[in-house]
């Protein structure tokens, strides 16, 4: 399996809620090194731009207020099965539905205010990485 990169938001709950370090912790215990990371705080624009998929959706709007309510960590894994691996380490997206021990499990209070964002699949996880990072951002972890 070739080392692959994923994108990660640790959202405004979990900010508010002083979890960073446990939630990177949980990262790094897993095999995923951090190539970039940085706190930003949304505006409307960028919240939307993000989650433009679900622009369609009736839980949009609670979603870029929610995403825009407070600061984020944005960081980009590095590892093998990167982006699959950082989605089982989340769990589901209901933390009602997501296995024991998993990031939302632990530390999500509800559906939409859930802790953690985790790319779905590679070209996902391009994009997502290009919309908050440079290419000089990404630090190469050669060990
Ligand atoms: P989605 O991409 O389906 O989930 P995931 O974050 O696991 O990839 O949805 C994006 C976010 O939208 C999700 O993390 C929280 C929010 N959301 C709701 O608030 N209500 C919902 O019913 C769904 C499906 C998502
Ligand atoms: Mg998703």
């Amino acid at each position: 399996m070739a080392i692959e990169r994923t994108f990660s938001i640790i959202k405004p709950d979990a900010v508010a809620k002083n979890l960073v370090g446990a939630i990177y912790q949980r990262f790094e215990a897993a095999g995923l090194k951090v190539v970039a990371a940085k706190m930003v705080h949304l505006d409307k624009a960028k919240a939307e731009g993000f989650y433009a998929e679900h622009s369609e959706r009736p839980f949009f709007n609670a979603l870029v207020e929610f995403m825009t309510s407070g600061p984020v960590m944005v960081s980009v894994l590095e590892g093998e099965n990167a982006v699959l691996r950082h989605r089982e380490i989340m769990g589901a997206t209901n933390p009602a539905d997501a296995l024991a021990g998993t990031l939302r499990a632990d530390y999500a209070d509800s559906i939409d205010e859930n802790a953690v964002h985790g790319s779905d699949a590679p070209a996902s996880a391009a994009r997502e990485i290009a919309y908050f990072f440079s290419d000089e951002e990404l630090c190469p972890r050669t060990r």
